[in-house]
């Protein structure tokens, strides 16, 4: 298995699974192989009682430049797009136990979607969220085209996933995508801390899990967005306008 994601237990964060993006030659962008490492992780947590909170982290100054666009390209002209991306977005939305994430840098497309199932997300003041799906004739994707206009409104919804305005870190946070600012180096130590702090929350009672259940609400209508929208996705993908983006970009 690749190691562009890393999966730790880190020591000092007792109960903590953590996930981070390990490719900065590449800003992180995410193959298919780096989401299955992460449903394989996402899956290990739900069965583990020793894990109790997941943390997502990328590098300095980059958390993720969103999918990979030769996966992105490859499918466009014909190849598969293989069940990887759907597994992990399935895998993350019907997580049953807390996971927080930590920003510092650029957070594209799915690097951005991805707090939206997030509990806690904290991020350093230089980070830019965006999600360009248009701009590459491509539609929203993790259910964002249902969760951001119910935590962030209408227009703020529309700006970042239709017009593909970019968010700062202080509009991320008003918009409600994160949750805190902090300095750029405190921000792998302050989300292992969250995610540290949950992980001791008392497991026996179930409270935590029962308390981000009512707090999520159910689910299946998130499941079931991010089926429509994938579909929609997958013939976007195959459009020549999509195919020509991808191109450009691979070309620059
Ligand atoms: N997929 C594949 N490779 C990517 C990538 C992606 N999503 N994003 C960046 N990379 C690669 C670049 O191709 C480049 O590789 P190279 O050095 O082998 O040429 C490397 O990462 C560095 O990227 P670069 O574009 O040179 O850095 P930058 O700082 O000038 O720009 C971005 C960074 C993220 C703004 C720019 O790379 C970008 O727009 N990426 C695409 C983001 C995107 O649209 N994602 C899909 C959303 S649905």
């Amino acid at each position: 298995m690749t190691d562009h994601v890393l999966v730790e237990r880190p020591e000092a964060y007792p109960g903590v699974q953590l996930i981070r993006f390990n490719r900065p030659e590449k800003k992180n962008a995410i193959t298919r192989e780096m989401y299955a490492k992460m449903t394989e992780a996402l899956t290990a947590a739900g069965a583990d009682p020793a894990i109790r909170a997941t943390a997502f982290l990328g590098t300095q100054g980059c958390f993720s430049a969103g999918n990979d666009m030769s996966d992105f390209l490859a499918f466009a002209m014909g190849g598969s797009m293989g069940g990887e991306v759907l597994d992990f977005l399935r895998a993350l939305a019907g997580a049953t136990k807390p996971v927080v994430s930590g920003v510092d840098g650029l957070a594209i497309g799915i690097g951005t979607t991805i707090h939206l199932h997030c509990d806690l997300t904290v991020s350093s003041a230089r980070s830019v969220f965006k999600t360009p799906f248009v701009d590459l004739a491509l539609v929203p994707e993790a259910a964002s085209s249902l969760i951001a206009p119910r935590i962030m409104g209408h227009q703020r919804a529309f700006a970042l996933l239709a017009a593909g305005e970019p968010l700062d870190a202080a509009g991320a946070r008003e918009a409600g995508l994160i949750w805190k600012i902090v300095d750029e180096p405190a921000v792998e130590e302050e989300t292992l801390s969250l995610a540290g702090r949950l992980a001791r929350k008392p497991p026996e009672a179930l409270a935590l899990r029962i308390a981000r259940d009512l707090v999520r609400g159910d689910r299946s209508d998130v499941l079931a967005r991010i089926e429509e929208e994938a579909k929609h996705f997958a013939a976007q993908l195959k459009s020549a306008e999509a195919r020509a983006a991808f191109e450009a970009f691979m070309r620059r």
